[in-house]
């Protein structure tokens, strides 16, 4: 049975077996040690000259090649003791046998040290040899228990984690859509959703209550160091719930995940501050704030709350068209504030109407939003109607949603983190590609599988589509 590297030391004077890459190799004349390595942690083996046939494998053995060996666990010699490698350090195998799993072509980087020395092309053109480095294994395995603590905790407080669809309508909700052609339907397009607002809406009318997602969205828009096409989000909702709650829970979750997997990290307020839209750009001229007392800390985390954003603002339209034309600044799903409500319905004081959004901020990030949502479909039309949409674009857009809200809705709001922001930010890493397993590059390439990329004309043909003159 296959022994983990981490196990090692607990195996003194045993015959275990390893399994795993090479790390590096030395020949100390007629000696050979080399550093194996797997998921788990570091050893060193050795390889006596005595055994003939083990000294001639492990004398071709190259870094990256993948052994099978077996071999006992011995103290090392005091001289070659190494305190600073932990309980490895103190102790060696020694092969009796090695086979060969595979042999690897030379690497295209050293994946010991943390890579960021390496261009970024080159790790994502070989991202299954970077995935080996310890900082992107470490990366991954936070992720994934970060995940794990947030289901947990959903699911005991009654949450129910539901998958929504990828292939759904296109709807204008800020950024582009990805489309995807219907081969049924000739010119007609699937969207894939920029998030899931509107399924989890319905969720809601479906009475689920309490419905969470773990949320693949999907955005064509301009990638940045905070922005990918495709990304994560902790997505979820709540029937019969205020702005105040919905807060209130976020945050145990965000000091319960820091508490219990990032200890050496300190949160510099609590309860988390709260600016209004207005505090905060006055003061910091941003809507989303760094607050960090100390900048230079990397263990420090400032969150705070944005609150009171106007519903509306000034479409681009406005300045090309002379005419007064408004867009949402978040969602066009969101409710107004209570005391708004009025004027929304009337139709009046539009720059004045305050959404009941908020946002969660961490040392400068926005890592989050969601709002208290419009039930009333009259309401919901109103927003669409300041919009300047027509009767005919509300329902062949919307139609559904108000149709649905007619139906029983619950009042209902939610909350959607940006879950590669907020580990990027856990992780101390630069952006949010180091806690991606298979990101894109500023320009949308995924330079290892090639995308996107020409397809078969016959398939564009079954798709209806043409393209031909960029083939
Ligand atoms: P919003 O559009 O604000 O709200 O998105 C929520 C959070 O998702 C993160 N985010 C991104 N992360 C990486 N790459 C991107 N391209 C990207 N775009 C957004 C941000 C942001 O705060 N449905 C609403 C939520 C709701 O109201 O419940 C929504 O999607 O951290």
């Amino acid at each position: 049975m296959r022994t983990n590297i981490i196990d090692v030391p607990e195996n003194l004077n045993s015959e275990i077996e390893l399994c795993g890459w090479i790390d590096v190799r030395r020949d100390h004349g007629k000696l050979i040690f080399f550093d194996m390595r797997d998921r788990s942690g570091k050893v060193q083996l050795v390889v006596p000259p005595s055994d003939k046939v083990v000294h001639e494998i492990a004398s071709i053995l190259r870094p990256e090649w993948v052994v099978k060996i077996k071999g006992t666990v011995n103290p090392r010699p005091e001289a070659m003791k190494n305190p600073k490698e932990g309980p490895a350090g103190g102790i060696e195998v020694k092969v009796s046998s090695i086979e060969i799993i595979s042999e690897a072509k030379t690497p295209p980087f050293e994946v010991g040290t943390d890579g960021y020395e390496v261009g970024e092309d080159v790790r994502m053109k070989y991202r299954y040899v970077d995935i080996r480095r310890a900082r992107m294994m470490n990366n991954l395995a936070k992720r994934s228990q970060v995940t794990k603590f947030i289901r947990d905790f959903l699911i005991e407080k009654s949450f129910i984690e539901v998958e929504t669809p990828s292939l759904s309508k296109s709807t204008p909700e800020g950024a582009r859509d990805y489309l995807v052609p219907s081969r049924v339907e000739p010119g007609k397009f699937y969207a894939l959703p920029q998030s899931p607002q509107q399924y989890k809406q319905l969720l809601m009318v479906g009475g689920i209550e309490r419905y969470f997602q773990i949320a693949r969205c999907f955005r064509d828009e301009d990638t940045r160091g905070d922005r990918q096409p495709e990304f994560t989000q902790l997505d979820l909702e709540i029937s019969f719930i205020e702005a105040e709650d919905v807060i209130a829970l976020n945050e145990e979750l965000l000091i319960k995940i820091v508490e219990a997997l990032y200890p050496e990290k300190k949160i510099q307020e609590k309860p988390f501050p709260r600016l209004t839209y207005k505090e905060a750009v006055e003061k910091y001229q941003t809507d989303r704030p760094d607050l960090r007392k100390d900048k230079n800390d990397k263990n420090l985390l400032a969150f705070c709350w944005v609150v009171d954003f106007p519903f509306f603002e000034l479409a681009d339209s406005s300045t090309s068209s002379g005419q007064e034309a408004w867009t949402f600044t978040h969602n066009p799903f969101s409710a107004p504030k209570p005391e708004h409500m009025d004027w929304l319905m009337k139709k009046e004081k539009i720059p004045e109407i305050l959404a009941t959004q908020y946002d969660i901020v961490l040392n400068g990030c926005e890592i989050g939003g969601g709002s208290i949502r419009n039930h009333k479909p009259e309401a919901l039309k109103k927003v669409f109607e300041i919009m300047g949409f027509s009767e005919e674009r509300i329902l062949k857009n919307f139609g559904h949603m108000l149709d649905a809200l007619s139906y029983g809705a619950p009042s209902h709001g939610g909350i959607a983190w940006g879950f590669d922001r907020l580990m990027m930010l856990l992780q101390n890493e630069p952006n949010i590609r180091e806690v991606i397993a298979f990101p894109k590059t500023g320009e949308g390439h995924d330079l290892m599988m090639n995308a996107p990329s020409k397809v078969k004309k016959a398939q564009l043909k079954e798709l209806h589509l043409s393209a031909e003159e960029l083939h």
